[in-house]
């Protein structure tokens, strides 16, 4: 078996896991996916690493069609980060600033904005250059968030090789073709977040916003303005046939949400244009959001963008394994990172490299105490012996005075 093959992709959310392999030429070899209890995984940080492995093995043993795990046999892991928990920043590249130097300027301009030490943090960047337009994004997550996903992962012998942001994966798994020949908006609408992220021609993330507001919020919403519980409201929500006699107040909300939502998607729209000279000509929609009725034809209507609903299995040669009941949208992170390495590949950042470099770093610092802690034991240890010679020394000569004066 080839090393790519061991290679799968984990898509790791609050409340579920969910595992794929592709093989080469992009069929689905294994698929498994399972619920997380609350609690195990919150807001992108695993709480619980015992719970979460346990039920991240019990998935790589029943995956489909073909069981993926037989016994505790190592697998290397491709994973994302939610956008929530990365720090991003895109900063232009004054052209005073030359290529050996992007590093440390990176480095100072966002240690400014951080609020915290940029120590605490696992980082790195991408450098664009686009001849009178230079760019580098900066993305970084805190180093107790990583740890967690790394050890989770190496406690049932898997080993982490990729850690991006979610946002790079979706621009993997539904750009298409069509799609790059101008610059393209994903909004990913999950439950308590909303990621907006514009993609240049070749793929790349150049600006993003993660608004905090998701379909829990409509949830809510639709709860109060009904006089219902949030588990009827959901149940309202998410099924279509229900949602038929509430059609009214579904909207309304839906009405809400989208201007808040659009406000924002033209900001970057705009900003993007001024920044890249690019127009927005596509918006995709995608997490399970982006199901609700309306939200299509709305975000159409007040954009005036050509907007589709994700579908990434235009990019496999087959999805007969995937839940039937579950539309495609929520397979579009763990195919995104799936596909990493597999076809024509965008630029991304690789947290666990900047995690290596870290822990590389770290380690040769700690050496480098270790040896001034022994040679400063060794100078104690020399003075000390130092010492009781000379005192030995001294008493001698003290004794050969006194009997010298007495004699
Ligand atoms: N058919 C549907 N119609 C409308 N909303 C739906 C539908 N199915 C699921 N949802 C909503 O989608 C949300 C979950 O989407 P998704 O799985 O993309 O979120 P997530 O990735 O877990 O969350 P986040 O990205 O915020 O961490 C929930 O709020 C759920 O109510
Ligand atoms: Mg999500």
């Amino acid at each position: 078996m080839k090393n790519k093959e061991h290679t799968i992709s984990i898509d790791i959310s609050d409340r579920s896991v969910k595992v794929l392999l592709l093989s080469d030429d992009l069929r689905v070899k294994a698929y498994g996916r399972g619920k997380l209890q609350k609690g195990v995984v919150q807001n992108g940080f695993i709480l619980d690493n015992e719970r979460f492995s346990e039920k991240l093995s019990k998935v790589l043993h029943h995956t489909k069609p073909t069981k993926l795990r037989k016994e505790s046999e190592p697998l290397k892991a491709i994973i994302s980060l939610p956008e929530s928990r990365l720090i991003t920043y895109y900063f232009n590249i004054p052209a005073s600033v030359s290529n050996e130097h992007i590093r440390k300027y990176v480095e100072r301009e966002a240690s400014q904005l951080i609020p915290f030490e940029l120590e605490r943090m696992y980082w790195d960047y991408l450098f664009i250059d686009g001849g009178d337009i230079r760019d580098a994004i900066f993305v970084g997550a805190e180093r107790d968030v990583v740890d967690k996903y790394v050890e989770s992962l190496e406690r049932i012998h898997i080993e982490p090789i990729f850690l991006g942001g979610e946002l790079f994966s979706l621009g993997r798994a539904l750009l298409t073709e069509e799609h790059r020949k101008s610059g393209t908006i994903i909004v990913d609408m999950g439950a308590r977040t909303t990621d907006i992220g514009v993609f240049d021609k070749d793929g790349v993330v150049r600006l993003s916003v993660t608004l905090s507001f998701g379909g829990e919020y409509i949830t809510e919403t639709l709860a109060e303005k009904l006089g219902v519980n949030v588990l009827e409201a959901e149940r309202l929500k998410t099924n279509r046939e229900l949602s038929k006699e509430y059609a009214e107040d579904v909207l309304a909300v839906v009405k809400d949400v989208t201007e808040e939502l659009m406000t924002e998607v033209d900001r970057v729209a705009v900003h993007f244009k001024r920044r890249t000279k690019i127009d927005v000509k596509n918006i995709i929609l995608t997490g399970g959001t982006a199901l609700l009725p309306y939200m299509l034809v709305r975000i159409e209507e007040l954009s005036g963008i050509s907007t589709s609903v994700a579908n990434p299995f235009v990019r496999l040669k087959d999805d007969h394994v995937f839940d039937e009941t579950a539309p495609p949208v929520f397979f579009a992170n763990v195919i995104g990172l799936a596909l990493r390495g597999r076809v024509d590949d965008v630029p991304a950042i690789n947290l666990l490299e900047a995690c290596q470099r870290c822990r590389a770093e770290a380690s040769q610092q700690q050496r480098k105490k270790q040896l001034e802690r022994q040679r400063f034991e060794f100078k104690r240890e020399n003075w000390r012996e130092y010492g009781s010679i000379t005192f030995a020394v001294i008493a001698i000569i003290a004794l050969v005075l006194v009997l010298a004066h007495f004699l």
